[in-house]
Order: C-alpha cells, then sequence, then structure tokens
C-alpha cells in the first residue's frame, strides 16, 4: 500500500543532504579509499568524542558490537548474562553465541530494564548485564552501574537505539566496559547499509576489538593474535556516518520537536501512554516514538488503513518464538507492553503537516 505518511523515508533525507553525502561518496571513489582509511579513523574519533570516551572501533553491525564486546569481556560457557525480555532479538543472540546463558528480565513501563528484576535474577554464574537503551531513552544506569559495582558484574550497553541520549549529563555508550551501536539505515545515525561500533574507555577493549574485527590480525605488523572474524566497518559507509554524525545534534533538535507535537495533540487521549517520562536526570532523543495503545493492534490498523504506516515492535517477544528455544519465565511488563506498542512516524524528513495528519487520525480512532 502507498501510505500518505511513511514511517521512514530515506530518498527524501538523502535529497536534504546530497551535496555532502555526494562529496564524501567521490572523495573515497576517486581516492579508492575502500578498506581502513582516513575515513574510517575521522568518523572514530568524531564518535568518541561525540559519546564522551577515548575509543571507538568501527564494526560491521550492533550485533558484532554485542558479539565482540562479550568475548572481550571473556564472557563464554558457564556465565550467565542478564538481558531485557523487551528488546532486539540481538541482544540476546550474542550472548548465546558466545556459548554464554542468556537471563531474561522483565522491563519498566518505558520499556527499559527494571533493575529491581536484575536484582532478583542474579546467581553465583552471573558475570554481566546488557541493559538496552530502547527507543531513544537510557535505562537507569545510575542504578544498574551501582548494582554491578557492588555484585562484580561486568556491563555492556546495548545503546543501539539511543546516540544522543544522557542521563545525569553522561551519555549513553560511556557507562560500561562498551557502548555497542548499529548504524543500520533507520537508526538515529543510519548509514546507507549495515554498520556498528564499540566505544570504550578501556585501551585492552578496544585493540581486541581492532584485531578481531580483521581476522585477528595487527594490519601494521601482519601479525595474527588470535582467531576473528571479518566485522570491520566499510571506509565508505565510515565516510557517510561522518557526514551525518555533523548533523545529529541538529537532527536531535528536530526529534524533539516531533515529539512535542506529537506530546501536544495526543497527550489528553487516556488509553494512550506517550513516552514522556518524568525522570529530570535523563533526556529523550526520540530515535522511536512508541505510544502504548490500550486497545492494541487495532489502533495500529486503524493508522495503517488510512495511509499512516507504523511499526509494532515487538508484538511477538522474542521469548516466545520457538526456533530461539528460550524460557518464557512470565514477564507481565513485557507482555502488556508488547500488545499495546505502536512506533509512530518519527524521523527528520517528515512535514508538520505529515505529523498532524498522525495526529489527527489517531485522534479520529478515538473519537469513534
Ligand atoms: C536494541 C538493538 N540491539 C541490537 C541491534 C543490532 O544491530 P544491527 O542490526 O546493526 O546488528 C539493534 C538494531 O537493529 C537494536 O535495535
Amino acid at each position: 500500500m502507498t501510505y500518505r505518511v511513511r514511517f521512514v523515508d530515506p530518498a527524501r533525507n538523502y535529497a536534504m543532504i546530497k551535496d555532502e553525502i555526494d562529496a564524501a561518496y567521490f572523495e573515497v571513489m576517486s581516492k579508492g579509499d575502500l578498506i581502513d582509511r582516513g575515513q574510517l579513523k575521522s568518523f572514530e574519533q568524531n564518535l568518541a568524542r561525540f559519546v564522551g570516551v577515548k575509543y571507538a572501533v568501527g564494526l560491521n553491525s550492533g550485533y558484532d558490537a554485542l558479539h565482540i564486546s562479550l568475548r572481550a569481556a571473556g564472557v563464554g560457557p558457564g556465565d550467565e548474562v542478564i538481558v531485557p525480555a523487551h528488546t532486539f532479538v540481538a541482544t540476546c543472540s550474542a550472548v548465546v553465541n558466545v556459548g554464554a546463558t542468556p537471563v531474561l528480565v522483565d522491563v519498566l513501563p518505558d520499556f527499559n530494564i527494571d533493575p529491581e528484576e536484575i536484582l532478583k535474577a542474579l546467581t553465583p554464574r552471573t558475570k554481566a548485564v546488557i541493559p538496552v537503551h530502547l527507543n531513544g531513552y537510557m535505562a537507569d544506569m545510575a542504578a544498574i552501574t551501582e548494582i554491578a559495582e557492588q555484585h562484580g558484574l561486568i556491563v555492556i550497553e546495548d545503546a543501539c537505539q539511543s546516540l544522543g541520549a544522557s542521563m545525569l549529563g553522561k551519555k549513553g555508550g560511556s557507562w560500561g566496559l562498551t557502548g555497542c551501536w548499529s548504524f543500520y539505515p533507520f537508526k538515529i545515525l543510519g548509514g546507507y547499509g549495515d554498520g556498528g561500533a564499540i566505544t570504550t574507555d578501556d585501551p585492552d577493549v578496544a585493540r581486541f576489538a581492532t584485531l578481531m574485527r580483521y581476522n585477528g590480525e595487527d594490519r601494521r605488523t601482519g601479525e595474527y593474535h588470535g582467531h576473528g572474524f571479518t566485522c570491520l566497518l566499510d571506509n565508505l559507509q565510515a565516510a557517510f556516518l561522518d557526514v551525518k554524525l555533523r548533523l545529529l545534534p541538529s537532527w536531535i533538535v528536530r526529534r524533539r520537536e516531533i515529539a512535542q507535537r506529537y506530546k501536544q495533540g495526543l497527550d489528553d487521549i487516556p488509553d494512550l501512554m506517550l513516552p514522556h517520562y518524568d525522570d529530570p536526570r535523563r533526556d529523550h532523543v526520540y530515535q522511536n516514538y512508541v505510544v502504548r495503545a490500550k486497545q492494541g493492534e487495532a489502533f495500529s490498523t486503524f493508522l495503517r488503513d488510512n495511509g499512516v504506516e507504523v511499526l509494532t515492535q515487538f508484538r511477538k517477544p522474542y521469548y516466545r518464538h520457538e526456533g530461539l528455544k528460550l524460557e518464557d519465565r512470565g514477564f507481565p511488563e513485557t507482555e502488556r507492553l508488547s500488545a499495546e506498542v505502536c512506533s509512530l512516524p518519527m524521523n527528520v524528513e517528515i512535514t508538520d503537516d505529515e505529523i498532524d495528519y498522525v495526529i489527527q487520525t489517531a485522534r479520529k480512532f478515538y473519537a469513534k
């Protein structure tokens, strides 16, 4: 179906920044700088500065960032890693794929891991916790850091959805051993294909990731330091991401404006819970604008039928997918919110008229 308001519009976004993107493309292509060149280094330095850490290491995806982080932390068979029951499956799959056991815990109404549930899930085998900062809003890292310090846990932040978000003035991705980033095209900082990174203050972790992304090889000496992977961020993607990273602060301002417009238009509907939370310590960058509709799927279907493209991630919680062989220990908040989620169009290319159309359509549903 052709939507009147699209969830994202990559072609329109490209048109907005065509000159800078084309210039980056021609520079890379005309020099033939395809693998691990200056553009990658520049992007890594700028990303590290933006997040407020010493190192950033460009990888092929957010999944790779999680996977390499777990290996850098020495997580493996016999270890348990606490992960939220409501997240993108990659958070959990990375744990399974290093041979460790994921221990799922419930989330809070703001979609993020519940620190109290972390405490309840601790066992002598718990080695790490992966808080996920979902939708552009950080998990309560002050509480999680305190728990981790008390219980000797490694913290790996899945910050894939929250570049630019902070708590107590400290950016997500700078709290744990690593911050893990995804530059999948529809992320707040998205490339034109897959991409990811680790941010860290630990020089050993940065070196480990730099070796592992290139099959264990130190590219200066040619020495292999271990069995690694092929998961280096492409130089061309890095060049594009560097352009977009310069624009990100102004794009976050725009996202917040859009969120305010939605709030003004929808705040008085009692059955619709909007993603505006009352915690002055944390700010929201609105990677996604996920509302919780008491009417569940009927609300999303109505929007789609009336030309508004919405996403409903994740209507079926990942632990209920049989192929993943995970245990459903009962996660009441995850179950509740999974039935209610509806992600409204949120992107920097949307016009105010389009936002108003989304608001009117949502209101029409409730006026029925
Ligand atoms: C919360 C979260 N974790 C991990 C990932 C994995 O990132 P990627 O798709 O780049 O592997 C994503 C993105 O899709 C994500 O949203």
